[in-house]
């Protein structure tokens, strides 16, 4: 059974914890927070966008997409892209083909009301005038042109966001787990209340050292980020509504405290629009009942259709080695998220950077949280400069970035970093035909460093600070 290990970190945006990894999915720190922190702001997409039109992102090891939605969320709040509200009043428009989900259509929800989606699966509260409710909002809902509205990119807009000229966005998304993606949208920022579902099932105490009484919510997430990611995978991925383990979960009570009610029934909605002749679709047809009674009603005056011109957005829901062998473009910006190289050494062999030299443009930059000494020594083979991301808030070094044009790095490697990578810290991982396991990896690099005559970290460090005293 797929099983998820959710619970909400400092800045209150849901992380995950793998056991097959052994490893967190992201910082306590913050999810959110460190996606914006480590990835987002050290692109300066501002200063890119002063001379580019379009831009090429890729995200590798994309989870529950925090790199993406961030990197989306700070084009909108700085208007670099601009989403376009559709000034008609539709809500969902009925379809007659049903078959293709135009969900062009899309809602558009105020941030600042709270839906309680969960009155979706509620039996108790149905009433008896929800077919008449229905009755009503089809109605209300339905378009009375069905092309206008499935074609709504065409649809002229008197909003002034629609006046700007959009710049052309494309991600490429990468992960092996298909339920992660499916899910990703989904996912909630959590309140102070929600710190009483931090009792995750896993080995917990490691983590739970590092979670503070409070949330410090440095970056908040507009809701049209998830609603863009829903609506991308929807169209690209449509096996997504008859994928049992993934509804299962989406059901589950235990994991709906980290699931946004609002998203949620959204899609049990759209759900019901595309299952409606299907043998379950009375059952789903209630859903939609109550759906319509509880959520739309409400709503109904903020939903509006989002249009986000030129934007797209690929899922590729495989290994990145396979994924990255059969592409042609070539990236601005990689991201790149991978468990650290101890547990996920695929993503960090020299072998895997040189497939990433590839397919980075001359002026583009690879983000990564790694600081690791074989991290930056691969990359370094690989033929690629390397310096460090700062963050000037915590004034810390807090990641590694990888560039062709080496005017592109603010902060080199120093003489330390240098030296431990000089040392057995420095070793590699291979993966010669990019193919072999993590297990495989790891094996061949341990009988590696055993036999190395390098230095050892340790006492390479013990001497660096010895010297560095003396100088003093
Ligand atoms: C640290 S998590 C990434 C977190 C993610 N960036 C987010 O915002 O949620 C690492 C991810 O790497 C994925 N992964 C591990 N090995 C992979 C591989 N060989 N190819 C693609 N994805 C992989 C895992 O499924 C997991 O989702």
């Amino acid at each position: 059974m797929y099983e998820l290990h959710p619970y909400f970190t400092n800045d209150g945006s849901v992380g995950l914890f793998s056991p097959e990894a052994d490893d967190i999915y992201h910082s306590t720190y913050g999810a959110l927070a460190e996606a914006y922190e480590k990835f987002v702001l050290p692109a300066e997409l501002e200063k890119f966008f002063e001379n580019h039109s379009e831009i090429k992102v890729l995200d590798i090891c994309y989870g529950i997409g925090y790199n993406t939605k961030s990197f989306l969320n700070f084009l909108i709040d700085k208007k670099i892209i601009n989403l376009k509200k559709n000034c008609s009043k539709k809500l969902l428009c009925k379809k007659t083909n049903n078959e293709a989900i135009h969900t062009d259509n899309f809602l558009s929800l105020n941030n600042n009301e709270t839906l309680h989606g969960d009155n979706i699966i509620n039996i108790g509260e149905v009433h008896s005038d929800n077919i008449n409710q229905q009755k009503n909002n089809e109605k209300e809902n339905s378009c009375p042109d069905n092309n206008a509205a499935i074609h709504s990119n065409n649809i002229s807009c008197k909003n002034s966001a629609c006046e700007h000229q959009n710049k052309k966005i494309f991600i490429k998304a990468i992960d092996t787990d298909e339920k992660l993606f499916y899910l990703s949208p989904f996912f909630r920022q959590g309140n102070k209340k929600d710190k009483r579902y931090n009792k995750p099932d896993f080995n917990y105490e490691k983590i739970s050292k590092l979670l503070t009484n409070n949330f410090s919510e440095k970056y908040k997430l507009n809701p049209e980020v998830n609603l863009i990611i829903l609506k991308n995978i929807l169209e690209k991925r449509p096996e997504i509504f008859k994928d049992p383990a993934f509804l299962n979960i989406l059901k589950s009570r235990k994991y709906s405290p980290f699931f946004d009610k609002r998203i949620k029934g959204l899609f049990w909605a759209l759900k019901y629009e595309k299952d409606i002749y299907t043998p379950f679709g009375q059952t789903i047809a209630f859903l939609h009942n109550i759906y319509y009674k509880y959520i739309s009603i409400r709503y109904k005056k903020a939903l509006n259709s989002l249009i986000l011109d030129d934007f797209i957005f690929e899922p590729s829901i495989e290994d990145a080695r396979i994924s990255l062998k059969h592409d042609q473009y070539l990236y601005n910006f990689i991201f790149l998220d991978a468990f650290t190289p101890a547990k996920c050494p695929a993503l960090w062999s020299l072998e895997f950077f040189k497939l990433l030299f590839e397919h980075l443009d001359s002026d583009g930059m690879i983000l990564t949280y790694s600081n690791s000494a074989a991290v930056r020594n691969a990359m370094l083979n690989a033929g690629f400069f390397v310096g460090k991301i700062y963050n000037p808030e915590i004034d810390k070094f807090t990641g590694t970035i990888a560039v062709k044009n080496k005017s592109l790095l603010k902060y080199e490697l120093s003489e330390y970093d240098l030296g431990l990578i000089n040392s057995r810290a420095g070793i590699f991982y291979r993966d010669e035909n990019l193919n072999l396991s993590n297990e495989a990896i790891i094996e061949a690099h341990k009988k590696e460093v055993s036999e190395s005559s390098k230095i050892s970290s340790s006492a390479f460090i013990k001497n660096y600070k010895k010297a560095n005293s003396s100088l003093k």
